[in-house]
């Protein structure tokens, strides 16, 4: 299970963050665009597939008064999520659900966030059924998600080290909902409103901080001692390739959509 580990998945994402150029904050895109929405007080707005709750803290700042639902498959992404709505004081609920049936009445929510978690689904449409399903006919449907080719250098490097050989074939994480189907997929549910694609560009300092992100990515088949270990896939990393800063992208696409008509 991907994530059956909230620090694992944090010490990742920091070592990303960490290592970004260019591309703005996704949790205050996603926030601004949900002001933008005007949803209506009183209905739920839902951060399905919440993750760590990094959108869902936004949320909540950009929407006081707002009745924000949070909803992951995962108990130890929920843990994280309540812990740090508890940190910080916000007012939200989290709720265990698989997003393929969502513990909502129809036409209930004002405003549905589903960011970085479709491409999970097997397909993608289902889960965009049962949002419109919760939607109220005013409400709005924010999606994220990032290019199939996300980060396709570490591939080359993971394979060029001979890690994973086949790093590069193998389809990444975003195969089933990515920026270039994602209006596609969502039209089969939605009225698409508006999508945008930003290049998010990345800089690791070297290899060790490119073995912080490598070890734990669930795209990689990394040998037995080195998956999970950043220092030692660091250390082999360095015994075969020149130390030194590693570059990678990725595209970051929104999409804003209301119930069809
Ligand atoms: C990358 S995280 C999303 C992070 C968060 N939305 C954000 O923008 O910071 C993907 C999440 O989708 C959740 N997920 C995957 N399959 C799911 C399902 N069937 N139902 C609900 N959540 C699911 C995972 O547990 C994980 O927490």
């Amino acid at each position: 299970m991907l994530y059956r580990d909230g620090d694992r998945l944090a010490s990742r994402t920091g070592a990303l963050m960490a290592a970004k150029i260019t591309g703005r904050a996704t949790p205050e895109v996603l926030a601004a665009y949900a002001v933008g929405a005007r949803p209506r007080p009183g209905r739920p707005v839902l951060d399905i597939g919440c993750g760590r709750g990094a959108s869902t803290l936004a949320l909540t700042r950009a929407l006081p008064g707002s009745r924000i639902v949070a909803i992951d498959a995962s108990g130890a992404m929920l843990r994280a999520t309540r812990a740090r709505l508890e940190q910080t004081g916000a007012a939200a609920t989290a709720a265990q659900a698989d997003f393929h049936h969502l513990p909502l009445a129809d036409g209930s929510t004002a405003l549905t966030v589903a960011a970085f978690c479709l491409y999970h689904a097997p397909d993608p449409r289902r889960v965009l059924s049962e949002i419109v399903r919760c939607l109220h006919p005013d409400g709005t449907v924010i999606l994220a998600t990032k290019s199939a080719d996300s980060y396709a250098s570490l591939d080359r490097l993971v394979a060029r080290a001979g890690l994973d050989p086949d790093a590069e074939r193998r389809t990444g994480l975003y195969g089933a909902f990515h920026s270039a189907n994602m209006r596609d997929v969502a039209d089969h549910a939605l009225t698409v409103r508006h999508v945008h694609h930003e290049v998010h560009r990345f800089r690791f300092r070297d290899l060790a901080h490119t073995a912080a992100y490598l070890a734990t990515s669930p795209k990689y088949r990394l040998p037995e001692g080195l998956a999970g270990d950043p220092d030692a896939l660091a250390h082999q990393l360095r015994s075969v390739l020149p130390d030194g800063p590693v570059e990678t992208s990725s595209v970051v696409s929104y999409l804003i959509g209301t119930a069809p008509h």
